[in-house]
């Protein structure tokens, strides 16, 4: 199965989710079973490492982000079998290129994995403070454990 995650830029949310599910499938000896991706609805930080301060807090908890920000294109529906969005705004700039129901159909909120019921938007940290790249990486943490163990 291909799984592509989807954020804004690519740099924060998107990458960490990409990188922490594929240290979780790896543990569990899965990784011959997905192909994964991330990518940004816009285009400004394509080519960049990510952010600093998400490689750091993925650091400290274990996982290594290595990435470089792509974007994400129409063209990307021919290949993705699941495309999951870190918010809504991001899941309504994914729909608009879509063109068919069975393409816009593969789109979903990551967050729908989320065991803890609340709101399906990943927060954005990229204007916050420290904390907030903490939170993201509790969510997208427990979002993956539910996410794989649907998916498999
Ligand atoms: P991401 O975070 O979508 O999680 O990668 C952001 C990165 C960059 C910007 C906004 C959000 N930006 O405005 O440049």
């Amino acid at each position: 199965m291909k799984v592509m995650f989807v954020c804004l830029g690519n740099i924060c949310r998107s990458p960490l989710a990409h990188a922490v599910f594929d240290a979780k499938i790896k543990e569990r000896g899965l990784e011959g079973r997905f192909e994964t991706e991330s990518s940004g609805t816009c285009s400004y930080h394509v080519g960049e490492r990510s952010d600093g301060r998400m490689r750091k807090t993925a650091s400290k908890r274990g996982v290594v982000i290595d990435h470089r920000a792509r974007h994400f294109t129409a063209s990307d529906f021919k290949e993705w079998d699941l495309i999951l969005t870190m918010d809504s705004s991001n899941k309504r700039d994914v729909l608009s290129l879509s063109s068919s129901p069975e393409e816009a159909a593969r789109v979903k909120m990551f967050r729908e994995w989320d065991p803890v019921k609340g709101s399906l938007d990943v927060p954005d940290p990229y204007y916050g403070g420290a904390e907030g790249f903490e939170e993201v990486f509790d969510i997208v943490e427990r979002t993956c454990d539910n996410l794989i163990d649907d998916l498999t």
